[in-house]
């Protein structure tokens, strides 16, 4: 029977994915699904009005990786690089693929299918620079505010270009990774890495919503593919300026350590407090169920607000926001312990948006001043790239900027 929620998993990411559901067909073996091969099998496809990696839900490992370009390397050299990365991102996506493009293939992926593998591409704000494309950087990339309760390392923020890989597989995402950084050979060095991770998928019994790594239901409150407003705030329209990014997003990315030793001393109830919804199940503490709306209206029967003043869904809440919002699409992280025995370990929070004058930033405002949640959580390093559309058949993703 457990065998069967995989298959729904899978599904249903094949769904959001816009035509792939297929994939998440389980085999049938005796009449018997297998749930491995159905993790295997589900593919997302690479070509398509958006890049891939965005809509659907996160996979059960990531890499984000930034890279910068090496001295000397121009604009015709990062047109030729995201090509070869297109180009092998295309035949590890493909649903029959071979494992990688023979010349990078370390056969670490062999046996395993594509396992809902996506590479998304985006450009920072030095790239422009660089490559002497100055006239086509975006207004939107801007670099972020500074936030009073930052602790950023530059080290591991920015960079020219970064690379979000995610897969239901730990192999299938390390053989994305390693393909990318040999393609990147001679013409981009590796800035930083990180390494992410979310609940697999069959897991749970039924699709759910994930939870993170202070236990919490993360990303109910999400804009759904569904919504009639969800491309409008997650996608650069066509007509939009620039014209390249049309289709594209905007991504924020947010190492954002959690002081769990101090969190595990809260009383569950304070912690939901926190949050403003209930830890078990996700509910709002207005009442009701996880997808019920918040209800920031609400009072108790003592006369306080059932959501309190500082709790993160009200601070983050489009309504407190002049309707600023975004799409949440994380992975947890875990590097470790430290010497004095924290776990250096949170969330590697990356938000999209049309616009991040519109969606990030003046949430994050909002959070950094008067949120109960921040209390918890150490901000410690951050980028934000500009996230071109799809590619059609034989195109590479960047194109329109880099011819
Ligand atoms: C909602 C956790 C950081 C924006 C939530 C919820 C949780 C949560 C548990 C409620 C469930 C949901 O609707 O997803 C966290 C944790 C964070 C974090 C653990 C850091 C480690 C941020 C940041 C932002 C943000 C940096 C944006 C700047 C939001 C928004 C909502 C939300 C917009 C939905 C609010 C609503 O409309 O109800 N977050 N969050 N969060 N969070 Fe966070």
């Amino acid at each position: 029977r457990r065998l069967l929620g995989t298959a729904g998993a899978a599904g249903a990411a094949g769904l959001m994915a816009g035509g792939a559901a297929g994939a998440g067909v389980a085999a049938a073996v005796d009449g018997e699904p297998v749930a491995l091969a159905t993790v295997g099998s589900a593919h997302i496809p690479f070509e398509g009005a958006h890049q891939a990696g965005i809509v659907q839900p996160a996979q059960a490992r990531g890499h984000l990786v930034a890279f910068d370009l090496v001295a000397g390397a121009d604009r015709k050299d990062a047109a030729a690089l995201l090509r070869r990365w297109s180009d092998a991102v295309r035949t590890m996506t493909a649903a029959d693929r071979p494992s990688a493009p023979a010349a990078y293939d370390d056969q670490v992926a062999y046996d395993a299918g594509p396992s809902s593998l996506t590479v998304t591409f985006g450009f920072g704000r030095s790239f422009f620079g660089r490559t002497g494309l100055g006239s086509a950087l975006p207004e939107a990339l801007a670099p972020l505010p500074d936030f009073a309760g930052d602790r950023l390392d530059a080290a591991r923020s920015n960079g020219d270009l970064w690379v979000q890989i995610g897969a239901d597989d730990a192999l299938v995402a390390f053989h994305a990774l390693r393909v990318l950084q040999k393609a990147a050979g001679g013409t981009a060095a590796v800035r930083w890495q990180m390494n992410g991770f979310n609940r697999t998928p069959g897991a749970a019994p039924h699709p759910m919503t994930g939870r993170n790594l202070m236990g919490q239901i993360d990303g109910t409150n999400n804009p759904k593919p569904s919504d009639p407003d969800f491309a409008r705030r997650v996608f650069v329209p066509a007509g939009g300026s620039p014209g390249w990014m049309a289709g594209g997003s905007y991504a924020v990315v947010r190492r954002i350590r959690m002081l769990l030793d101090d969190w595990d001393h809260l009383a569950v109830a304070r912690q939901e407090k926190v949050i403003g919804r209930r830890k078990s199940d996700g509910a709002p503490l207005s009442g009701g169920t996880e997808f019920t709306p918040v209800d920031l209206a609400k009072f108790n029967a003592d006369g306080s607000p059932a959501i309190a003043g500082d709790a993160h869904v009200r601070v983050a809440a489009p309504a407190s926001n002049g309707g600023a919002a975004m799409l949440r699409r994380a992975f947890s992280y875990h590097d470790g312990i430290d010497q004095d025995g924290t776990p250096d370990a949170g969330l590697l929070f990356v938000a999209w948006q049309a616009d991040p004058l519109k969606g990030f930033v003046p949430v994050q405002r909002k959070l950094d001043g008067g949120d109960g949640l921040s209390r918890f959580l150490r901000h410690e390093s951050s980028g934000l790239f500009a996230v071109p559309g799809g590619v059609g058949r034989g195109e590479y993703v960047g194109q329109r900027l880099l011819e």
